[in-house]
């Protein structure tokens, strides 16, 4: 499969933040040859700085960068998919894949602005991409099949990992582990400021609140234990832990987080471009 990568024709068409963070880590990784990959920007002056720092071809003509290309990556903004697809249907064929990360697009939308028969295969990933620790959900459209899947699967493990779901799941990956970050963010940052509360130095408390909050991740993903019963091995009964569990509880932290998946997943469900 990476052999196949290396000797595969890739199209980014916007190398934004998300464009860029996986053009840069497929390159960086040899997964892709730079003499065959190409990407565009918006504006030119971009393209030429981009060009430089990547030692790849990068443009503002998406027809021109599709043009024989084996997989397009489409990550410019949702609501720039369309005038894009506009763009490059022209040039587009069956042989070719197109895998898109843009939020609340469905693959129907995409499949109905191209030629017949187009595999199109849709992917959510987040920002922590761009450290390589970052999670992608991806689903398939109507006339990509397992090989497609394979192949977008491969291209982002590179930046993280990756699962396969329904295209009925993505709103519920777009409220967990697309905005996800931004929870940790926060909880990340009340930890750090509850240390200061207590005395520690910012910067020691902010490195006890990111590396818990790490471990505990790891421990989860590592052992596959159930994360209650990880919780109950830390909990002495009527030690110290137990109380501030049950100040979370008061303070309904459980709920809470819940109801923010919830209404993020909506908030992706309002926004649907059909
Ligand atoms: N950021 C995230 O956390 C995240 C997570 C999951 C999915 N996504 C998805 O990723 C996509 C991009 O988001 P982003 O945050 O990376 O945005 P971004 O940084 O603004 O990148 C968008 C890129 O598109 C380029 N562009 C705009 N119009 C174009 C056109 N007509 N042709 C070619 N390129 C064009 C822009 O060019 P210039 O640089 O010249 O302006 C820019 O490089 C979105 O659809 C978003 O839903 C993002």
């Amino acid at each position: 499969m990476e052999d196949e990568l290396r000797k595969t024709r890739v199209a980014v068409l916007g190398a934004g933040k998300m464009g860029g963070i996986i053009l840069q880590a497929l390159l960086k990784n040899n997964l892709l040859s730079p003499k065959l990959t190409c990407a565009t920007v918006q504006h030119e002056e971009r393209a030429k700085l981009l060009a430089a720092k990547l030692n790849v071809k990068v443009g503002t003509d998406n027809a021109a960068a599709v043009k024989g290309a084996d997989i397009v990556l489409i990550a410019v903004k949702p609501q720039v998919v369309q005038e894009v697809i506009r763009e490059i249907r022209g040039e587009l064929t069956p042989g070719q894949l197109i895998i898109s990360v843009a939020a609340s697009v469905p693959t129907s939308m995409i499949e109905s602005g191209l030629p017949e028969k187009i595999p199109v295969i849709r992917a959510m990933p987040n920002t922590p991409c761009s450290i390589g620790s970052g999670m992608t959900a991806v689903c398939k459209g109507k006339y990509a099949d397992a090989k497609h899947v394979a192949m977008t699967c491969r291209m982002f493990d590179v930046v993280g990992r990756t699962v396969v779901v329904d295209e009925k799941h993505m709103d519920a990956v777009t409220g967990l582990s697309a905005s996800g970050p931004a929870y940790i963010y926060i909880i990340l940052e009340s930890l750090a400021e509850a240390g200061v509360k207590v005395g520690l130095p910012r910067d020691v408390a902010t490195l006890l609140a990111a590396q818990t909050t790490l471990g505990a991740a790891r421990v989860v993903l590592e052992t596959g234990d159930h994360p209650a019963l990880l919780k109950d091995a830390v909990t002495t009964p009527a030690g110290c832990t137990i109380d501030g569990i049950m100040e979370l509880e008061e303070g309904k932290l459980r709920v809470t987080l819940i109801k923010a998946v919830v209404r993020a997943a909506q908030r992706a469900k309002e926004l649907a471009f059909s």
